[in-house]
């Protein structure tokens, strides 16, 4: 079956059409690996090959078609109103983490740029064991709309609350942080022709692009205002796009002390962390 499924992908143009036939039976049919190469027959063999189809047709990608996206062990609802999770962004999370992780006292998140809300969720479950308030805010209402979804699907209304703001522009002059969280959006709008058709045509705009040639806007307007919104020794996590660091790291430096930057696997510095002076 995942053959057939290899086949009909491949001949539709599909570049990744080995790891997407795959994902596609065994998320279609909910058997394992082990059961396939077993031999055991396929649920939902119907579905699976209209699936297919309906990625050749609509070049759509494959999250898209089949409704979620799986992020640091869980399911998130995703659609062409949110940026479909990436595995770069876990590097984030697990380093957010890393930086509050001992912490005794009552966690206060924000996260900038919620999207389908997989940074707040994932930190919220990994901070399970914690009293936390995580806020994410997003300029997009309809990318809180699915960020509203994952939070109730995955049980963490009590713990992540959901704002539609422009950065810090609701944010109130009492509300202060522990921590800021944020994967803006930092491709430099003039590279956008350069991008795979899946990522130009159907994630939103207002996630990838930003606006000046060096894709740093975000970082700079999130830096500035930093200080009013942390708590004393608070910190700040952002994922970072290529060749962002060093510019990030001479924003950080004027407020901010020890300042760290974690490549990905390619190599690319991918995220930097920062605690406030
Ligand atoms: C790169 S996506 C990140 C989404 C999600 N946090 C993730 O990591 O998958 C950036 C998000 O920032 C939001 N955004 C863009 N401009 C914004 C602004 N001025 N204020 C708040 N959010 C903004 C976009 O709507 C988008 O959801």
């Amino acid at each position: 079956m995942i053959k057939t499924i290899e086949n009909i992908l491949n001949n539709g143009g599909i570049e990744e059409y080995q790891a997407e036939a795959k994902l596609l039976v065994l998320e279609v049919s909910g058997m394992t690996y082990e059961d396939i190469l077993l031999g055991k027959k396929i649920e939902n063999a119907e579905k699976i090959i209209e699936l297919a189809k309906k990625r050749i047709e609509t070049k759509a990608p494959i999250q898209h078609i089949i409704g979620y996206a799986r992020f640091m062990g869980e399911k998130y609802i995703v659609n062409s109103n949110v940026l479909i999770p990436r595995d770069e962004t876990e590097i984030l999370v697990n380093k957010a983490y890393e930086l509050i992780k001992k912490q005794e006292n009552k966690l206060d998140i924000l996260d900038i740029g919620v999207g389908s809300g997989c940074i707040s969720c994932a930190l919220a479950k990994k901070l399970k064991e914690k009293e936390i308030e995580i806020l994410g805010v997003d300029i997009s209402v309809d990318a809180l709309e699915v960020a509203i979804e994952n939070v109730a699907k995955l049980d963490l209304v009590r713990k992540v609350i959901l704002r539609k703001s422009d950065i810090y522009l609701k944010i109130r002059e009492c509300e202060k942080f522990d921590l800021i969280v944020s994967n803006p959006p930092y491709i430099p709008i003039l590279q956008k022709e350069n991008l795979q058709k899946e990522v130009k045509d159907f994630d939103p705009k207002l996630a990838l692009f930003a606006s000046d040639d060096d894709g740093v806007e975000f970082y700079e307007r999130i830096i500035k205002d930093a200080p009013n919104c942390l708590k004393p020794n608070g910190f700040i996590a952002f994922e970072l796009g290529v060749n962002q660091a060093q510019l990030v790291k001479k924003m950080l430096e004027k407020d901010f002390k020890n300042i760290e930057i974690t490549k990905d696997l390619a190599g690319i510095e991918r995220v930097i962390t920062a605690q406030l002076i």
